[in-house]
């Protein structure tokens, strides 16, 4: 009863003196969520233009998910993988068959199942590719951001992630992002096992890769027998205005199951595979990938608990019945547009970006400068939410069950917002 009373300066200060300092939140306390809308706990209402960086694609608290929730959650929330469960297979078959994979190894959040396609990856190296023991290399991307483990943060480039957290995991080559003349040369040599990579990095800040990229890299881990590992944790799931960003152009408008572009040897999927309801994720493999794990060798206790798998399914099931790919892409084409008139008559504004609803903006501005936090704080104020992914780069990533007159909405306070900072 007491926290009801607590305003959003008491909830700040509190986290502040009792929580590890590890995030640098904008100054919003959040209390409620439905649809494209939150609400602080003095009852202001905001757009969510984040969606807890893409995991909100079906929308706060989506009542079909929501239900699954809660029906599953009086049942059985979780029995350990030491006995079968009644929902893990229903689950299993649905997700490898919406994804078009023969197997699915079920996890909790991103990074994990970042961590499990290395594992996987480095497994089928030694027992498929035929490596020597403890030779194998995975090939990564400068600006990558596949999560915080230390495994993971020995991929990465930058130096905030990885400072005084070594000595880092061997076995890691990075070359830079969107460049196939590199990874031509990188695939040469003897010891690789794959190609792990975001298809838009949206964490460096929405930085969308040349046409064909995708499809020659994953033909040039082909022709090299190593393989080729997407990290869609952040733009699957209808984010970029496709069912994956590894769908590329496929002009399929419903729910597409053919993969006609790029069909990565490992998927990675996370955020929104639950709604954002709780962490769930997965990494999906043909047989030939995913059957060199065997028992007790990779796991987790909560890795397809029940609860997971039946919010899972209705987060599919809603991506599915509201084609929200195709929503997407539509909000993004308006979205990019309206943007690009800020652009042409700004000095602010340099260059808007993405696909679907990932989009960023460049402020023009230094890397290190304030200038997009003060505009994330000034859009708070004008009921927007959003969050620099550095100094100078806004990304922009509602729900994407918005309507066409919210967005154009939203693209009004944007748009009313920047005009206050321009010289
Ligand atoms: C591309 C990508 N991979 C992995 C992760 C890690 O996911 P999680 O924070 O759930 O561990 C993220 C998170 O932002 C991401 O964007």
């Amino acid at each position: 009863m007491i926290e009801k009373e607590l305003t959003s300066e008491d909830l700040i200060a509190m986290e502040d003196k009792y929580g590890a300092h590890n995030y640098h939140p904008l100054p919003v306390v959040l209390s409620k969520g439905e649809g494209v809308y939150v609400w602080d706990v003095e009852g202001k209402k905001y757009f969510d233009f984040l969606s807890a960086y893409s995991a909100i694609n079906q929308g706060h608290c989506h009542p079909k998910i929501i239900k699954a929730l809660t029906d599953q959650a009086q049942e059985l929330t979780l029995t350990s993988r030491a006995f079968y469960n009644d929902v893990l297979g229903k689950y299993e078959k649905y997700i490898t068959e919406y994804f078009n994979y023969d197997k699915v190894l079920p996890i909790n959040s991103g990074v994990e199942a970042v961590e499990t396609a290395i594992k996987v990856c480095r497994k089928w190296a030694y027992e498929k590719k035929g490596l020597e023991p403890n030779t194998a290399t995975i090939i990564f991307a400068t600006g990558n951001f596949h999560g915080r483990t230390l495994g993971v943060i020995s991929a990465s480039t930058d130096p905030v992630a990885t400072n005084n957290f070594g000595p880092y995991l061997p076995g890691i080559e990075v070359i830079p992002y969107n460049d196939l003349t590199a990874l031509e040369e990188a695939l040469k040599k003897p010891n690789v096992a794959g190609f792990l990579v975001e298809p838009i990095q949206g964490e460096a800040g929405v930085f969308v890769p040349d046409e064909g990229y995708l499809i020659a890299a994953a033909r040039l881990c082909k022709e090299n027998n190593a393989l080729f590992v997407a990290d869609e944790v952040q733009t699957g799931i209808a984010r970029t205005g496709r069912l994956l960003a590894t769908c590329g152009n496929c002009t399929c408008e419903g729910h597409c199951e053919k993969r006609p572009d790029v069909k990565p040897d490992i998927l990675i999927l996370g955020k929104a595979l639950s709604g954002g309801v709780f962490p769930v994720s997965a990494i999906l493999a043909d047989d030939e990938v995913m059957n060199c794990i065997k028992p007790g060798e990779h796991g987790s206790t909560f890795g397809g608990n029940p609860l997971a798998c039946a919010v899972a399914i209705a987060s599919l099931e809603v991506v599915k019945d509201e084609l929200l790919q195709v929503n997407a892409q539509k909000l993004g084409v308006i979205f990019r547009s309206r943007m690009n008139k800020i652009v042409e008559k700004s000095d602010l504004v340099n260059l808007v970006r993405g696909k679907g609803l990932l989009n960023a903006i460049l402020i023009n501005d230094d890397e290190d400068s304030d200038t997009a936090w003060n505009i994330c704080v000034a859009l708070a104020e004008n009921g927007l939410l959003a969050k620099p992914t550095h100094g100078n780069i806004i990304r922009f990533a509602p729900p994407l069950v918005m309507t066409e007159e919210q967005i154009n909405e939203c693209c009004d306070i944007i748009e009313k917002t920047l005009l206050t900072f321009e010289k």
